[in-house]
């Protein structure tokens, strides 16, 4: 069945909206972002996925302050959702959620799915309209590992006949930068191994803040820039200031196609 989802990523939140990272206020940015996509594209999506990194530094507050940002309403549905969301023209829409290295685990859990099970590693999967989505945690910190555990599910979750969706805060490409790319797992052999000649429409990541596409494996991937800062790309890390990115994802008789959107400040 044809549908529409977007992804946002790497929020980067803080406990204030009047709180600043470098001089930059992530709540804001957030809040102009989910502005104009409710504007522009809210009546076309399904729903919004996002993958990580939630807060810059994880604490109970932080998350508390981001469900008041949000008007998250409390779920009984285990991670990754969905949430349901009320802001900026937005009304109990639903909200995947993915953790990224920033966010710590028990507090991701207990604070956004406290009736779900807290597991080390948020593996989990969900079909919507026929296509499977698939989340894949490459671990809590920024160095992405690649866990049996994981691979596990991704190999047992792709055993069914349904196209999927590949969900993941770690980027699985080089970004030209030295220290961005010491972030890559070291062994992603065994990865693409699992997916090659499978049914996978497509791969969404986070964690580098950038807006790219490369294609591994005959699958495409695609990164975005980050809700917050974007980073420079150079070897040692810099961020700065571009207009925060969002993505549209389309699927139509199984073909994935996707559009960004640019969201002035
Ligand atoms: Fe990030």
């Amino acid at each position: 069945m044809n549908f529409s989802f977007i992804h946002i990523t790497d929020h980067h939140l803080t406990e204030s909206e009047t709180a600043l990272l470098d001089g930059f206020s992530p709540n804001y940015a957030f809040r102009k972002v989910m502005r104009h996509l409710a504007a522009q594209i809210g009546n076309q999506a399904d729903f919004i996925i996002s993958t990580g990194d939630v807060v810059e530094q994880s604490s109970p507050a932080a998350y508390e302050a981001f469900k008041q940002l949000l008007n998250v309403q409390a779920t009984s549905a285990p991670a990754p959702g969905p949430l349901l969301i009320s802001l900026e023209g937005l009304h109990q829409f639903p909200l995947y959620l993915l953790p990224g290295n920033h966010d710590d685990r028990s507090h991701f859990y207990q604070c956004l799915f406290p009736k779900g099970p807290m597991l080390p590693l948020m593996n989990a999967a969900f079909i919507h309209k026929g296509i499977q989505f698939i989340c894949l945690d490459w671990g809590p910190h920024s160095k992405a590992v690649v866990h049996q555990e994981t691979l596990n599910f991704l190999a047992r979750s792709l055993e069914t006949d349904l196209p999927a969706i590949l969900l993941m805060h770690h980027q699985l490409v080089p970004m030209g930068s030295r220290w961005l790319d010491s972030f890559l797992a070291d062994n992603l052999d065994q990865f693409w191994q699992i997916v090659s000649g499978r049914q996978v429409l497509g791969i969404l990541c986070g964690h580098v803040h950038t807006t790219y596409e490369r294609v591994i494996a005959g699958i495409p991937i695609f990164g975005l820039r980050s809700t917050a800062f974007p980073f420079v790309l150079q070897d040692e890390p810099l961020a700065c200031l571009l207009p925060p990115h969002y993505r549209l994802i389309t699927i139509q008789n199984s073909i994935l196609t996707t559009q960004i959107f640019e969201v002035p400040l």
